[in-house]
């Protein structure tokens, strides 16, 4: 039997304009997604009938990149992110699917993070109607903090590049490592879920639509460019107030390009008074807002008390990785 686990993400910065080529800022988190793999006499997952149609990441990457022919597996899946709710969920399935079944077919006890979240954004991409950047896979992949961006940035340990033709052209994107500033190891994430999932593709085309028809929202996405890059100053410099500051204003940005909802902006001021800042994160619509604080406690009490499930998590724990 093999096994395999992938941490889920949390965008601090940056999403959806992360999409059109601005930057974004996404971390690592505890929970994540645990996939086990053993041979079968048939296909099972999670003890009934295997049915591809209904698991396009994980029929993705076991038919067309690893074009596997060997006998059925047995699949199991453990996850301790919310579903559908903004953490990256897909991409930790797809990180930790890919290294499974890499060590399934090649014992080696290496697995290369690059070529899984290449692999996984290909995933992404057929799940999410060819609008998908690099962002879940590469945090879930490489860990820590990643930096993704439509240029190559100075200062930043460059990764790799990844490139996609959306439907509205052709987007390339440079995928950073960022250090974690020590102060931050003094502060905690908080994720509230909402309760309700939401699909990252229909909100991404939702995206699309509204900047079609109303091309004025471009400035939006500009704006929290801005605010992305001013965030990321802070937290190269540990500055845990201005990342707060950065972290509000760009749920203001993202509540103008309708990707909030009442319950979200309901947790998202229930944490406020206890956080440096608190803001949606991942695609919106529903899933989950996130708080940065010192004191998770309090933030989690007051998430519950808004009627929202809490999820604490330090920044930036390590990516994809077999289990023994
Ligand atoms: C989803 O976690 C993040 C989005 O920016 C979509 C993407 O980057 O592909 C909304």
């Amino acid at each position: 039997m093999v096994r395999a686990f992938a941490p889920g993400k949390c965008i601090l910065f940056g999403e959806h304009a992360v999409v059109y080529g601005h930057p974004a800022v996404a971390v690592a988190i505890e929970a994540g997604v645990e996939v086990r793999l053993e041979e079968s006499e048939r296909w099972v997952l999670d003890g009934m009938n295997f049915e591809p149609s209904r698991h396009p990441h994980i029929k993705h990457i076991i038919t067309n990149v690893f074009e596997y022919d060997g006998s059925p597996l047995k699949i199991d899946i453990n996850s301790t992110l919310f579903p559908a709710a903004g953490l990256g969920s897909s991409a930790a399935l797809s990180n930790a699917m890919g290294a499974a079944l890499q060590e399934l077919i090649d014992p080696s006890g290496d697995i290369d993070a690059i070529k899984l979240a290449r692999i996984s954004h290909s995933a992404e991409a057929i799940a999410q109607e060819g609008r998908a950047s690099p962002t879940d896979t590469a945090a879930s992949a490489l860990g820590g903090s990643v930096v993704v961006s439509g240029e190559r940035l100075k200062g930043i340990n460059h990764r790799f590049d990844a490139e996609l033709i959306t439907p509205e052209g052709e987007r390339n994107w440079s995928i950073h490592s960022a250090e974690l500033h020590p102060n931050l190891a003094e502060a905690w994430l908080v994720l509230g879920f909402t309760g309700k999932g939401s699909p990252t593709g229909k909100m991404v085309a939702g995206v699309a639509d509204l900047l079609e028809k109303e091309p004025a929202h471009k400035e939006d996405m500009l704006a929290i460019a801005n605010i992305t890059n001013a965030g990321l100053a802070a937290l190269a410099a540990g500055n845990l107030p201005a990342i707060g500051i950065a972290m509000d204003a760009c749920h203001k940005r993202l509540q103008n390009i309708q990707v909030s909802s009442p319950a979200l902006d309901l947790l998202v001021n229930s944490a406020r008074p206890h956080s440096f800042g608190a803001k949606l994160t991942g695609a919106g619509g529903g899933g989950c807002m996130v708080a940065l604080t010192n004191n998770p406690k309090r933030v989690a009490e007051a998430i519950e008390i808004a009627g929202g499930k809490p999820l604490i998590s330090r920044f930036g724990t390590e990516g994809v990785r077999l289990i023994d």
